[in-house]
Order: structure tokens, then sequence, then C-alpha cells
């Protein structure tokens, strides 16, 4: 018998290394990035309806569309197109993960509906053929169901999982407003051009990787880059003040998670976590300590 609902708990990413090449002709950028699953966490419950219907709760859930350009939405009706069923599902989304914000917040949603959706349908589809589906729904939906850390390569679709040897304690500071992610690839290659820089292809860091799989926190914090931080500076340059108060804070790296605004904070431990959290009150909405690695998308409840 199908479960009468299913709710699926799906986590945060920061990009520890996200390594952004020159823009491809589909528009897209080559990527070498490394993902890593943090516990701020979205629940998708998908519960049998008469057609399709999304609803959404929790901070930001006013600016997350409610229609099929919604990916949660999207991953529902591909699925059902997949398995040639109806989509006669209600998703509804509780939201935790900070919305526009460089966290895949919709991604995490996606990948939430797809495991849902097809717990609730049980249409057959494999590991592997959920993942394909993720993949065509957008770049960092692959890694949203997965979880733990993984090098991205393509458009970040690619994955190759990462060992992680300890647990990495983090902050996120929310900022007030959003940032769109392709406005933020856009002022990235314009600043490479009005600099005159040849970007080169993208390369993962075997730093990064390193410092992952021996869980060692002052490592990973002289590794971590991202190169779309300048884009989301110029962007919207009050970030730098949130960064510059973490790092006055004690954090061991501070920088903007993925296209931002969020910005993240490496601390050394828990204690060190909420004084920076503290710290970054002022500066930002919410300021949130939690800790990686986080599992992938997963049935909390059926
Ligand atoms: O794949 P996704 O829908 O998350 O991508 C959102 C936007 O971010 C794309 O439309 C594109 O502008 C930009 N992007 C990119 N290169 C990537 C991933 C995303 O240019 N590898």
């Amino acid at each position: 018998m199908s479960p009468a609902a299913v709710t699926v708990r799906v986590p945060a990413k920061v990009n520890v290394q996200l390594a952004v090449g020159p823009a491809r002709p589909d528009g897209f950028h080559d990527l070498a990035n490394i993902f890593l699953a943090v516990g701020l966490y979205d629940e998708v419950t998908a519960t049998p309806a008469e057609s399709p219907r999304l609803t959404c709760e929790g901070p930001g859930a006013d600016q997350v569309p409610l229609d099929e350009s919604n990916l949660a939405a999207r991953a529902a009706l591909a699925l059902a197109a997949r398995a040639g069923r109806p989509a006669d599902v209600h998703l509804h989304i509780a939201k935790d993960i900070p919305v526009a914000g460089g966290m895949a917040g919709g991604s995490a949603d996606a990948a939430g509906a797809l495991l849902a959706c097809e717990t609730l349908w049980r249409t057959g589809a494999s590991r592997d053929e959920l993942l394909a589906i993720c993949a065509e729904l957008g770049s960092d939906v692959p890694f949203s169901y997965v979880g733990g850390a993984a090098l991205g390569t393509g458009r970040g679709e690619r994955l190759a999982p990462l060992a992680v040897g300890g647990t990495f304690h983090w902050v996120f500071a929310q900022a007030d407003g959003g940032l769109s992610t392709p406005a933020v690839y856009r002022a990235y290659d314009r600043l490479a051009a009005s600099e005159g820089r040849t970007v080169p292809e993208p390369e993962a860091d075997p730093a990064v990787i390193d410092a992952l799989a021996s869980g060692d926190a002052k490592a990973l914090a002289a590794a971590v880059h991202n190169d779309l931080q300048a884009a989301a500076l110029d962007l919207f340059p009050a970030l730098r003040r949130t960064l510059d108060a973490g790092t006055e804070a004690g954090a061991l790296a501070a920088l903007v998670s993925g296209s931002g605004p969020t910005t993240a904070f490496l601390a050394q431990d828990a204690d060190s976590a909420r004084t920076i959290a503290r710290a970054l009150t002022p500066h930002c909405r919410t300021a949130r300590v939690t800790t990686a690695p986080a599992p992938g998308a997963v049935v909390v409840g059926q």
C-alpha cells in the first residue's frame, strides 16, 4: 500500500572550493565545485492530491514561487512524466535553508520532492535514474540528493564523492536580501573581461580535498576558495563588513557561500562558532550555527 504522506529532509550546502571556468557556449560555466552538505535542512512532504499543488512555510516562504517554475514542482512533474502517471501530489515545503542565499535551498527542495514522490509512487526509478533527473533540474540538485562531500565537475552535476574525516563547525550569516545566481555568474564574466584576465580551466585543489579527508579545520580554512566571491561582493558590497566581523570574532575562514549573499564562517569548535554567531548578529538577518558533513535527502516520515 502507498503511504498517506512522505516527508523527506534535505540539507543545505557550502562550497569549500568553487573554481569557475570561462563561460561555455550554452551560457553555463565549467566548474571544479567541492560541495559540503551542512546541517541546515528543508523538509518536503508529498501527499496524494486531486491535482498538483505546492505550498511553502518558513522564513522567506513569501519569496518562493508556487507555480511550475519551482524546482520542487518540476521534480514531481519530471518523475511523473518518466513514469507515465499524473503528478497528482501536494508538495509542502517547510523552509529553513535561506531563500536565494547561495546555499542551494531550491535545489534541496527539488531533490527532496523527487525522493518524496518516488517513495509515494514507487515508480521503480533507480538511484542513478533519480540522479539523472536531478541533473536535468539544476546543477546543484544531484549533490543535494547525495549529501556528504563531493567534487562536482561539468556544470557541477557530475559528482565524485569525497571522504570527510571529522566534524567541521560553521556559522552562516543570512544577508538582508538575495542575489540571483545568473547575475553573479554574469558579474564574474564581466569582472574577468574588464581586468583583461584569461579565465583558466577550473581544477580541484588537492589541499581542499586533503583537508576534508583529514578533518583538519585549520587546513581547510587555509585552502577554501570561492571564485564567485569577488562578483558577489561587487553586487552586494555590504557583505565585506560581515566577512570582516566574522574574522574579527575568530573565524578561521570567512567566505561567500556559493553565489551568495549568505556568508560562511569556519570555526575551530562549537564554542567559537557560537561566539562568531553572536558577533555577526548586528551585521545580518540571522546567524546560524551548524556542523558538516550532513547526509543527503532522507525519508524522515511516512
Ligand atoms: O543549474 P542552475 O539552474 O542551478 O543554474 C542557475 C544559473 O546559474 C544558470 O542559468 C547559469 O546562469 C548559472 N550557472 C552557470 N554555470 C554553472 C551553474 C550555474 O553559469 N556551472
